[in-house]
C-alpha cells in the first residue's frame, strides 16, 4: 500500500500482516500485546551495510553501535558476531556489555558526566576508549586510570559548530551544548595542551557528533572539515601515525514517506571522501575511524504491536482510537511530536478510510501514539502495528502510570524468540519498601 512503500520487510499476506517473514497476528497471540517486535535480520543487513561499505572502501573502520538506540544482553550477542563495536554511555550499557561477554577491545564509552564509579567499572573492563567530555573528567580519569596502573587511550568530544537541521533537542554539534569541548571558544585547544602533562592519559583522536535523524549530508562534511583544521593546528599533541578520528552517529530514518535519509553506503562514502580529501590537503596521514550508528541499524527493524480498546468519534474533530499502550512504551511522539506510520494488522489488506487520532492508555492528554494515523476502519479488538520504533523506544521506556515494560521478541530466519520478557507486577513492586507495614 502507498502510504507503507518506505518500510522495509513487511508484507500482506492472507490479508494479514507479516513481519520478516512471520505472521504478526500470530505474535499478538503468541506473546500477547503491547509488544515490541524486532527484525533481528534486518539489523543483521544493516551492519553488514555499514561494515561491508568500510571494507569495499579499504579504510580501517569500527562500527561501533550506539547501545542508547536499544541494547539488551542477547542483542550484544548479534552484534559481537556481526562485527560490530558498541558504544556505551553509562555503567548499565556497560554492565549489559560485559554480562554479554562482548569484546572490550571494540568498546567506546561516553557520557557528559561519568562518576567515578563508572570511570573504574571501565578501566576494569578494559574499554578501548573513553570518549573525554570535559576538563573535571579528564583529570578525574588520569587519576583513576594512574591507580589502576593504566595510560588509557582517548579522543576528545568537540563541538564544530555545524547547525544541522533537526529538531532542537537532538541537536549537539553547536557551541551552546552540554556536549563536549568547544572548538570556537578555545575549550578544546586548552583541554589538548593540558593533556601533554597528564602521564596517563594517552589521546588518540577527536570526536564529534553533530546530531540525530539527519538526512544532509553536508552537515557531516562541514564537521570532518572543521574538526580536521582544528587538528591540524595542534598536530604537535597527536601521534603521527595511528591516530583515529571518531564521526559519531546521526543518518536518518524513513519514519514516513515523505523522509528521503541518504542510504548507508552513500553516507559511508561521504565521509571517507571528507576525510581523504581533508588529510590529503593537509599533509595528513588518513585515520583509522569510528562511527557511532544506533537510529539508522535499529529504528526500521522494529514494530510495536498494540490491542485497540475505545474508539471515541468527536464528530466534527477526530475520532480518537485508544491501544493498550502508551508513552511509556511509546515516547517519542510526545517528546519530539515524531511521526510515525502504522497499519491495522489483522486487516492490512483494506485500504485507508481516513485518519484517526491514536492515542494511549496513560493519564494525560499529551499521551499521543501517532496524531494523525492514516487507517482502514478501526474497532476494538483489531491489532494495531506501529512501525519503526525499534530505536529509542525500549531504551526511553517508563513505568508512567504503572504500567509494565511489553516483551521485545525478536525474529530471525522466520523465527521467533523472546529478548525481554514481559514485566509482571512482581517486577513493579520490587523495589518498593513499605515503613507502615
Ligand atoms: N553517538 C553519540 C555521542 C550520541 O550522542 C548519539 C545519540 C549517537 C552516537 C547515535 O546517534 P543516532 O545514530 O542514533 O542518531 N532520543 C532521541 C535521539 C537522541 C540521540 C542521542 N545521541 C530520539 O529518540 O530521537
Amino acid at each position: 500500500m502507498s502510504h507503507l512503500s518506505h518500510l522495509e520487510q513487511y508484507e500482506i499476506r492472507d490479508r494479514k500482516l507479516f513481519f520478516a517473514g512471520v505472521d504478526t497476528t500470530g505474535l499478538a497471540r503468541q506473546f500477547g500485546t503491547p509488544l515490541w517486535v524486532l527484525s533481528e535480520d534486518l539489523v543483521r543487513e544493516k551492519c553488514r551495510r555499514y561494515v561491508g561499505s568500510f571494507a569495499r572502501l579499504g579504510v580501517p573502520a569500527t562500527v561501533a553501535y550506539a547501545g542508547k538506540a536499544f541494547l539488551t544482553t542477547g542483542f550484544c550477542g548479534l552484534l559481537k558476531n556481526e562485527g560490530m563495536g558498541l558504544d556505551v554511555c553509562s555503567g548499565g550499557e556497560l554492565a549489559t556489555a560485559r554480562a554479554a561477554g562482548f569484546p572490550m577491545d571494540r568498546v567506546i564509552f561516553h557520557g557528559n558526566n561519568k562518576t567515578a564509579e563508572e570511570i573504574e567499572q571501565a578501566l576494569d573492563a578494559g574499554v578501548a576508549r573513553f570518549v573525554v567530555d570535559n576538563l573535571h573528567e579528564l583529570r578525574l580519569l588520569n587519576d583513576l586510570a594512574g591507580r589502576a596502573h593504566r595510560r588509557q587511550a582517548v579522543f576528545f568530544r568537540v563541538t564544530p559548530g555545524v547547525n544541522t537541521h533537526t529538531h532542537s533537542f537532538v541537536q549537539t554539534g553547536h557551541l551552546d551544548t552540554k556536549f563536549g569541548f568547544g572548538i570556537e571558544n578555545g575549550a578544546a585547544e586548552d583541554a589538548i595542551r593540558l593533556t601533554a602533562s597528564l602521564p596517563n592519559i594517552r589521546l588518540v583522536g577527536l570526536h564529534c557528533h553533530i546530531g540525530s535523524q539527519l538526512f544532509d549530508l553536508s552537515c557531516f562534511r562541514a564537521a570532518v572539515d572543521i574538526v580536521l583544521g582544528f587538528q591540524n593546528r595542534l598536530r604537535e599533541f597527536f601521534p603521527a601515525h595511528d591516530w583515529e578520528l571518531d564521526l559519531g552517529g546521526g543518518l536518518g530514518i524513513r519514519y514516513t514517506s515523505e523522509d528521503f535519509p541518504p542510504p548507508i553506503e552513500l553516507y559511508v562514502e561521504t565521509l571517507v571522501q571528507a576525510v581523504r580529501a581533508r588529510t590529503t590537503a593537509l599533509g595528513l596521514p588518513m585515520p583509522a575511524l569510528w562511527i557511532e550508528p544506533g537510529r539508522s541499524v535499529v529504528a526500521p527493524a522494529g514494530l510495536t504491536l498494540y490491542t485497540v480498546g475505545a474508539v471515541k468519534p468527536i464528530p466534527g474533530i477526530r475520532t480518537y482510537v485508544a491501544v493498550d499502550g502508551s508513552m511509556a512504551d511509546h515516547p517519542r511522539t510526545a517528546l519530539y511530536g515524531a511521526v510515525y506510520s502504522a497499519v491495522l494488522a489483522n486487516k492490512a489488506d483494506r485500504h485507508p478510510v481516513g485518519t484517526f487520532a491514536v492515542a494511549g492508555k496513560a493519564c494525560e492528554s499529551g499521551d499521543m501514539i501517532i496524531h494523525q494515523a492514516l487507517l482502514a476502519d478501526p474497532e476494538p479488538g483489531d491489532l494495531l502495528a506501529v512501525f519503526c520504533t525499534g530505536a529509542y523506544h525500549y531504551s526511553m521506556s517508563s513505568n508512567y502510570n504503572r504500567l509494565r515494560r511489553p516483551a521485545v521478541v525478536g525474529l530471525s530466519g522466520g523465527e521467533a524468540r523472546l529478548l525481554v520478557r514481559r514485566e509482571t507486577y512482581e517486577d513493579l513492586l520490587r523495589h518498593d519498601l513499605d515503613p507502615y507495614a
